[in-house]
């Protein structure tokens, strides 16, 4: 697994060396965003999620995301929807649909969260999205044609003294309709929530698709899932959280994400305050690198079924997808839930509709979702129609459990021997 010529040093995990790491941190200017950062003992970090504040919200373009994401071609609906939605041009969204090179790319901030981490000697922060969906730790970089820069931070090996490159190698990740992003590869020091990679693989982009370009608050992605699914060629380089797991008191990370809120990913420890009901785990298939796991039913309300529901725990996209069974089920006892993938790219509903929650089984556990998540954002700015949190894994090859099931609950991914996830309730806070 672990690569020849990679080393790696967490800077907290050795007893004394936490003094090493502080003058970093007490060298981050004011509004620095790594000082949103908790330090703890040896082989822990909390890392805050802080949301970015411009986000629009767009149903269509979020289910046309995690089409291309999971490699399927974007139905026709969906791009219509987007036309007739989103403030994204049209010449733009018709070369989504037609698969050129400026296509939809695999996650972006619509409702994902950023976390800052700091790369190189003097650090650079640069804002990331984690995402249990991938696993390559790839950055904007000034690599990259300034017009493809919409105001990200780009990582510039060239002042990082520690930065060396990983010749030979790259990286590329293609899309369900053909475009790609990609770059070369550096070997560099990252520290994320105050634990410290000193010899990370990073993806730096040469070139990236029109709409990551767009979100300007999106300095690149740091895959969680498992080194399997790592892009990076010829030899496949391990994860931030693979390097970093060896030396963390738990092999595991938490995600507390949060309804319009700031939450946490916890690295080697399992924080009691954060749930408020005992954690239950289900063996997880790292193959071929998802958290995949197996449900024990779903629920509408009190009506639980006992029907197993196989899906990927994905931090990275923003929405529930399930079988369309599942879908019309709950929809049928949401008072004026309408089919509206023609307008709205899925499933829609006043916001306000005194919706049931939507419970997932986990073993004999019952993760509750309630309607406040379910009605996940207004279709438009303003809107008092909802885009449902739940929508249609038809099409998309997989089940996801994304964001709008995540936000609900507590979660712990644990990479030991057996790999397993844990969910529990959590107070929400609303
Ligand atoms: C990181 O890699 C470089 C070059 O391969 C090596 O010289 C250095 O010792 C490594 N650093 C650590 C801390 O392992
Ligand atoms: C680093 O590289 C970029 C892009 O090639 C260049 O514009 C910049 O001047 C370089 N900076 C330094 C300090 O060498
Ligand atoms: C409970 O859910 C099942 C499966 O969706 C459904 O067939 C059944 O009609 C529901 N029962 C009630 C009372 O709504």
């Amino acid at each position: 697994m672990t690569t020849a010529g990679l080393w790696l040093v967490a800077a907290l995990a050795a007893a004394g060396s936490a003094v090493a790491l502080s003058p970093k941190i007490g060298n981050t200017v004011l509004n620095d965003p790594t000082s949103n950062t908790q330090q703890f003992g040896a082989g822990k970090a909390s890392i805050k999620q802080v949301r970015n504040p411009t986000y629009e919200f767009n149903g269509a373009l979020a289910v046309l995301k995690t089409h291309l994401k999971y490699g399927t071609s974007a139905p026709d609906y969906l791009v219509r929807a987007m036309l007739a939605t989103s403030s994204a041009s049209r010449a733009e969204v018709l070369r989504r649909s037609t698969g050129s090179a400026a296509a939809v790319p695999i996650n972006d901030m619509d409702t994902a969260y950023i976390t800052p981490v700091t790369i190189g000697t003097p650090p650079q922060t640069l804002w990331l999205d984690f995402d249990s969906g991938s696993s390559d730790l790839w950055v904007f970089s000034n690599y990259m044609p300034p017009a493809q820069l919409g105001g990200q931070t780009p990582y510039a090996p060239n002042k990082s003294t520690s930065a060396t490159q990983l010749g030979g190698h790259s990286w590329s990740i293609r899309y369900g309709d053909g475009s790609n992003s990609g770059g070369n590869v550096f070997v560099d020091t990252v520290t994320v929530g105050g634990l410290t990679v000193a010899n990370q693989s990073i993806g730096c982009a040469q070139q990236v698709s029109s709409s990551f370009t767009r979100e300007m608050h999106m300095d690149g992605l740091a895959g969680l899932g498992f080194g399997t699914l790592n892009t990076i060629r010829p030899q496949k380089q391990p994860t931030f959280f693979d390097n970093i797991k060896k030396t963390l008191d738990k092999p595991l990370f938490t995600s507390d994400l949060k309804h319009r809120a700031e939450g946490t990913y916890d690295f080697g420890y399992i924080d009691p305050a954060k749930h408020s009901t005992p954690i239950t785990y289900t063996p997880v298939n790292p193959s071929p690198g998802y958290w995949t796991f197996t449900t024990s039913g779903y629920g509408v309300g009190s009506n639980f079924t006992a029907t197993p529901l196989t899906g990927i725990a994905d931090t990275g996209t923003t929405l529930l997808y399930l079988p369309d069974s599942v879908v019309r089920a709950y929809y049928s006892k949401v008072p004026g839930a309408v089919d509206a993938r023609q307008t709205y790219g899925g499933v829609v509903f006043p916001c306000d509709a005194a919706a049931p929650d939507f419970v997932i089984g986990i073993g004999a556990a019952r993760i509750a979702i309630p309607a406040k998540i379910m009605a996940y954002a207004p279709v438009t700015r303003g809107s008092k129609t909802c885009f449902g949190g739940l929508q249609s894994s038809g099409g998309l090859g997989v089940n996801i459990f994304g964001d709008a099931a995540l936000k609900a609950a507590f979660v712990v991914f644990e990479a030991g021997e057996v790999p397993r996830i844990g969910w529990a309730g959590k107070k929400l806070g609303f």
